[in-house]
């Protein structure tokens, strides 16, 4: 059976529900107070043991390649100024991935982000990995799923507990427990009503994908908005090969609209030791003034 060498992310999307931030700047650029929100989920990968990495891009996606490319210019100033911490951190940057930029020419949706890495995946296994969710202890999460895989040889995807009357927003899978955490998918629903969700175990954004995955989003026709959804790929795989389902536990941070990016913010900011004590007090000032009425330009 053939390891899992390769990833996806597709990062190509317009990012509406941030937007105007989003017209010239792609969300997945955005910091988590320094560090971008794809450091994280390319961190996560290659603490896995994943090294090529395939960014399904598009035309306003640039700053990402930039981000993980050699600025010597930069570099050259940093030594200059004699900022050698910073200046290793930099050079780490430019040689963590082994970065591979495939184009996505128009966003037809996440399936079809998937499908345009076809040509540099290959015929073999590979896991996706969505650009905007990061996962606390994401790294053990991808190791547990690839374990899954080496024993199973099918595709396995994350699961992830949600409020039942927040099914609607996710993609929802019907599934039989096997084993501690361990899943078998029965069916999949995208964005269900809560009265007609089949669990409240939604898709998470990390995904090991057999390469019959590419064959089942030829045949997807487009959905909702024109858009190819990886989703009904999946649920017509599902008629020919078993998904697994993997249960995480830890906490997941949704990067992608402005309020769960926010908090994301806030919960890193409390963690570090340089930024929460002065943050800490800052927002109980802020919350001390409430009431009073703030003009925010
Ligand atoms: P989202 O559902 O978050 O879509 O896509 P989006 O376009 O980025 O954001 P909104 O909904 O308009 O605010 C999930 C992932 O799939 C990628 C996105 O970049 C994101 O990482 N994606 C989506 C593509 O690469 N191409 C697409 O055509 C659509």
């Amino acid at each position: 059976m053939e390891t899992i060498r390769k990833a996806v992310l597709p990062v190509a999307g317009w990012g509406t529900r941030f937007l105007p931030a989003t017209k010239a700047m792609p969300k997945e650029m955005f910091p988590i107070i320094d560090k971008p929100v794809i450091q994280f989920i390319v961190e996560e990968l290659l603490e896995a043991g994943i090294e090529n990495v395939i960014f399904v891009t598009g035309r306003h996606k640039r700053p990402i390649e930039h981000h993980f490319d050699i600025n010597t210019d930069l570099e050259r100033h940093l030594e200059e100024a004699g900022k050698e911490e910073i200046l290793k951190n930099i050079r780490e940057i430019s040689h963590m991935a082994n970065p591979i930029y495939v184009r996505q020419k128009e966003q037809l949706g996440l399936g079809h982000a998937v499908l345009t890495a076809e040509p540099v995946v290959g015929y073999e296994p590979f896991l996706v990995s969505l650009g905007d969710i990061i996962l606390e202890n994401g790294s053990g999460a991808l190791k547990d799923m690839i374990d899954i895989y080496n024993r199973f040889g099918k595709s396995v995807i994350a699961l992830f507990e949600v409020a039942p009357e927040e099914v609607s927003k996710y993609g929802i899978a019907k599934v039989k427990e096997i084993e501690d955490g361990v899943y078998i998918i029965e069916d999949l629903v995208e964005k269900p009503l809560p009265e007609e969700a089949p669990s409240n175990l939604a898709i998470v954004g990390r995904y090991i994908f057999t390469p019959k995955i590419f064959d089942k989003l030829k045949e997807t026709k487009p959905g909702k908005g024109g858009e190819i959804q990886l989703t009904d790929a999946m649920r017509l795989l599902l008629e020919e090969e078993a998904i697994y389902a993997y249960k995480f536990s830890g906490k997941v941070y949704d990067t992608g609209n402005p309020l769960d990016y926010l908090k994301t913010v806030f919960e890193f900011a409390l963690k570090r030791e340089d930024i929460a004590e002065e943050l800490t007090q800052f927002i109980q000032e802020a919350l001390s003034k409430r009431t009073q009425s703030i003009d925010i330009p």
